[in-house]
């Protein structure tokens, strides 16, 4: 049977991958998953450490509070990483790659955001969640002023369920005080709400926050005959009365034909009545399934409807895939069955242009990136991944270890373990968990042992499909860890004490958890410690590493090592190694930091792929050097090569399998060339050629096409080429970029690992501040609860009040009042209709001590309950063009008040375009534009001094954006 709605989805796919609630639409349920992640407010800097009021319930101060003034405050979407936007400084951590922020950097260590949102009064009575997919790194979460959350921890997931604090048919503040002070790891982690933010609404009765558990299994763990699929379904229930329950799941193959369906029904009543959380079980067969492989990679989708009393109150969709993973002694990796090499690699999360904070569509370029030199695995080294990395891995084909940030079996570290697991483990890509990475003060104590085990149990218990592995960076040694862990990760040490190690434990499968950091820079053939370059020869290695060559020969022939994971796929941010600064990021990665590839990517695709590859290093524009011998290397997986010297040959050599060939070669300008020969026959060719003078710059998109959904990224390959369109490989022009369109410059890179100009040109809008002084006050009554007091009204004569005397360093002159004091206080403040036609304007108070209630010409405009907040309130509809009147109720709790009299009108301008740029280096840069929600074209220009420009344009299509709220 076909299902129409199954066709639909195929379709909508294409337009927006994102938009997985597309049923919802289609459907009676009554959940709607929603973005938050547009129109945030954003402030740099700890300017209110006292908002945290931990004595009363929703009274917190400053940004938490629903009345605070934001208007100036930068706009932005999340996901957002501010740690990108700072500067580099030399004094800054080297690990976490230069950046002024965490210890040290107060100032730059504490953002704030505040977004509002309408929720409808028809949605009374449904539950309302606040689901936040991760942020570096401490976060405290407040709605209408009420304290919801204090996570710790950058990466993983947090949720509150803040029904009974929202205005239905109103209007709602939701304010994230993100501390990112502490480290939690060795390299790059970014600051702020870098993943995705979501609003969820439900029925009372509804499926729980990742409460579907999909799997299937095979006898034998081998794929033949019928596959069994379990489904688990997490019920919640916020108010059920007795009822009938009925768990409906659909499973779906990957054309969307239905091939398996049940029901399980339960009745409730008053004796037997509707648990909080209640799990229900289902068990069907498949036979003849299509199986999920990265070369294949087919999913399946169970959709779950949950119906209390004849009504439908739930309904999910969830992708699987079919397939079994497992780790055999002698045979090494499983998958399907059958022996499956681990083409992997280890990567961090950030990106060029992006830092932390990657747009899905990011996700799937890195990906693609990754599978084009045969990598067929991602460790998420070392911590849990953002969700949609995982949504690209399942649709694309990629393996993934999945691993958590810290060993530890604490409750704490086991809740969040919980989290990782019932958050990933539906997805088809995750192949294998890891407990930790290198934690070499406990990894052989039988401490760490216990530890271990009791995660490793802690998965079986939730995941009764996949193994569990450790990173260990140790050799030859069982202590500890290693005697416990189900598959022995091994971090580096090829071929010390391997062989002894699986000659003594032939019953414990293997894995290569992390190898080569091998270091190179692209389009680099010298190291330079003054530049912080290192040469992409392969032979560049740190001590405790091995390079590109040794460590994949040595893992290719043992298969019970079940290939393994390069440090890394990209480089990262942070951990420039050898060298510190000037250079910033780390060189291990097989690509740059833009996905742009280095010659050990053609290495690796010569082995890892069956294309047939000829790639040839050096670049050959060296003036200066002609007759002096270079070294020529030969990447590729045929038989024979022959190198040619402007067309005179200059030998043929066999390849040895998992290796590569060199020759050295007296310089002289022209193309150098190579044959490559299969069974005798020419089987590829290719050349590098000496370039003319950087001519001309080039643009690229990697797709012509994007949705206009506000999230779309293409990413533009920008070259500087010669006269011939050749790109010259030493060029490192300095490009100007101009957008025009429906679209925005989302962030700019180049690879270059010592290149310290920005990736992000944010601009902030410019406030001009207008003093407001000549303040009078005198005792009087404050009428409770802001409601209107004579003295407020602009035409009172005030000219026989106390007057406040001006404020110098250090005095106190305006704590006027005692204990127990109230007291008006009032300001005129001059307009001009040109200070009234900015986009914003707000009244600032350097403080009100210690309860203030505000009015503008008679009009209240806010109320402030902190004595240590320097509040400010949008006051733009109540000004006029000339004399206004601020007047403020003071009421003074215990020891002296007042009023601070450092108070501002604050008019906050346009924000001006910025103006973007990235220097080529070795001829290529990278410049990311996202779409907005207008249909359209986007035409990128790039010029520079001298050289032709370029223009080239993406179409931004129409298309479903994925549900939001504004
Ligand atoms: C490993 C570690 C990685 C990275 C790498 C650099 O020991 O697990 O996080 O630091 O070294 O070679």
């Amino acid at each position: 049977m076909k299902r129409t709605v199954f066709d639909r989805f195929i379709v909508a796919t294409f337009c927006a991958l994102l938009a997985s609630s597309i049923f919802a639409a289609d459907t009676n349920s009554p959940r709607e998953h929603l973005s938050l992640d547009a129109n945030w407010k954003f402030h740099l800097g700890d300017d209110w450490p006292g908002a945290l009021r931990l004595d009363k319930a929703g009274a917190s101060g400053g940004p938490a509070s629903e009345k605070f003034s934001d208007i100036a405050w930068r706009t932005l979407d999340l996901p957002h990483d501010w740690a990108i936007e700072l500067p580099f400084d030399k004094n800054a951590d080297t690990s976490h790659g230069f950046k002024p922020v965490g210890p040290g950097y107060p100032k730059n260590s504490v953002g704030w955001y505040r977004r509002t949102f309408e929720l409808p009064a028809a949605d009374d009575g449904k539950r309302i969640w606040l689901t936040f997919d991760g942020a570096f790194r401490d976060v405290t979460v407040w709605v209408n002023g009420w304290l919801v959350q204090r996570h710790e921890g950058g990466y993983y997931p947090f949720r509150e369920d803040i029904t009974d604090i929202v205005h239905f048919g109103g209007k709602n503040s939701i304010a994230v005080k993100v501390d990112a002070t502490r480290f939690e790891g060795w390299f790059y982690e970014g600051a702020g709400i870098y993943r995705h933010v979501w609003l969820d609404k439900t029925a009372p009765v509804a499926i729980a926050p990742d409460g579907i558990f999909v799997y299937s299994k095979f006898k034998n763990n081998v794929p033949e005959g019928s596959a069994t699929l379990y489904a688990e379904t997490r019920l919640i229930n916020n108010g059920g009365p007795a009822a009938r329950l009925v768990v409906t799941n659909e499973f779906f193959d990957p054309a969307g034909n239905i091939v398996a369906s049940g029901s399980s029904e339960m009745t409730f009543t008053q004796d037997n009545p509707f648990p909080k959380e209640y799990v229900s079980e289902d068990e069907k067969y498949v036979t003849s399934p299509e199986l999920w492989s990265p070369e294949s990679p087919k999913l399946y989708t169970l959709v779950t409807t949950v119906e209390v009393d004849g009504k439908i109150v739930d309904r999910k969709e969830t992708e699987f895939g079919i397939r079994t993973v497992g780790f055999d002694p002698t045979n090494g990796f499983l998958l399907n069955g059958k022996h499956y090499e681990l083409y992997g690699t280890c990567n961090h999360q950030d990106m060029a242009g992006v830092g932390a904070a990657l747009p899905d569509a990011l996700q799937s370029f890195r990906v693609a990136k990754l599978k084009e030199f045969g990598c067929n695995a991602i460790r998420t080294s070392h911590n849990p991944p953002t969700p949609e990395l995982l949504d690209a891995c399942d649709r694309l084909g990629m393996i993934i270890m999945d691993e958590s940030r810290l060993l530890g079996s604490d409750q704490e570290n086991l809740r969040k373990w919980e989290d990782q697991i019932r958050r990933d483990r539906d997805h088809a890509c995750v192949g294998i968990w890891s407990v930790a990475n290198e934690e070499f003060s406990v990894q052989s104590t039988p401490q760490g042992g216990n530890v271990a085990r009791t995660m490793q149990n802690f998965v079986k218990q939730l995941d009764p499909t996949r193994p569990v592995t450790y990173a260990a960076p140790v050799g030859d040694t069982f202590d500890g860890i290693n005697g416990v862990i189900e598959v022995r990760g091994w971090n580096y040490h090829v071929g010390r004490g391997m062989d002894d190690y699986h000659a003594k434990h032939p019953n414990q499968p293997n894995v290569g958890t992390e190898q080569a950091s091998t270091v190179s820079t692209r389009g680099i053939y010298e190291n330079d410690k003054v530049r912080g370059y290192v040469s992409a020869y392969d032979v560049n290695a740190p001590s405790w590493a091995s390079t590109t060559e040794k460590w994949w020969s040595y893992f290719a022939d043992r298969p019970w090592l079940s290939g393994g994971f390069v440090w890394t796929g990209f480089d990262y941010r942070g951990e420039p190694t050898p060298y510190a600064w000037p250079c910033i990021n780390s060189h291990f990665g097989i690509l740059d930091v833009c996905g742009f590839p280095k010659d050990n990517f053609y290495y690796y695709q010569s082995w890892w792929t069956t294309n047939t590859v000829l790639h040839l290093l050096p670049h050959w524009n060296w003036p200066g050097k002609e007759g002096q011998e270079i070294r020529v290397d030969a990447l590729s997986n045929c038989e024979e090569v022959e190198l040619f010297l402007n067309g005179q040959s200059l030998g043929k050599q066999p390849m040895k399998r998992n290796s590569k060939l060199s020759w050295k070669v007296k310089y002289a300008p022209g193309t150098l060339s190579a044959k490559g020969f299969n069974g005798g026959k020419l089987a590829a060719e290719t050349k590098v050629e000496t370039t003319g003078a950087a001519a001309a710059v080039q643009l690229k998109p990697d797709r012509a096409t994007i949705n206009a959904d506000g999230e779309d990224v293409s990413v533009f390959t920008v070259s500087v080429t010669d006269a011939q369109g050749r790109v010259v490989p030493v060029a490192g022009n300095k490009i100007r970029f101009e957008l025009n369109g429906a679209g925005k410059i989302l962030g700019v890179g180049n690879g270059d690992p010592s290149c310290h100009e920005p990736d992000t040109f944010v601009a902030q809008p410019p406030v001009k501040s207008v003093p407001v002084s000549g303040w009078r006050w005198k005792l009087a009554d404050v009428p409770a609860k802001g409601a209107l007091a004579p003295e407020y009204a602009p035409d009172l004569d005030d000219s026989t009040w106390n007057v406040i005397k001006p404020k110098t360093d250090g005095d106190t002159g305006d704590q006027v009042l005692s204990e127990g004091q109230t007291a008006i206080f009032r300001a005129h403040v001059n307009l001009t209709e040109a200070d009234l036609a900015n986009p914003g304007v707000q009244v600032r108070f350097g403080g009100i001590d210690d309860h203030g209630w505000i009015f503008v010409n008679n009009r209240r405009v806010g109320e402030s309950a902190d004595w240590s907040a320097s509040p400010a309130f949008d006051i733009k509809k109540t000004l006029r063009a000339g004399d206004n009147v601020i007047a403020v109720g003071v009421s003074n709790g215990s020891g002296s008040g007042g009023l601070n009299s450092d108070v501002n009108v604050e008019l906050v301008g346009q924000l001006a375009a910025s103006a973007w740029s990235r220097s080529v280096f070795n001829g290529l840069a990278q410049i990311m534009v996202q779409s907005t929600r207008e249909p359209g074209e986007i035409r990128l220009t790039a010029s520079t001094e001298g050289l032709s420009p370029a223009t080239a344009s993406v179409t931004a299509q129409s298309c479903t954006p994925r549900p939001a709220l504004p």
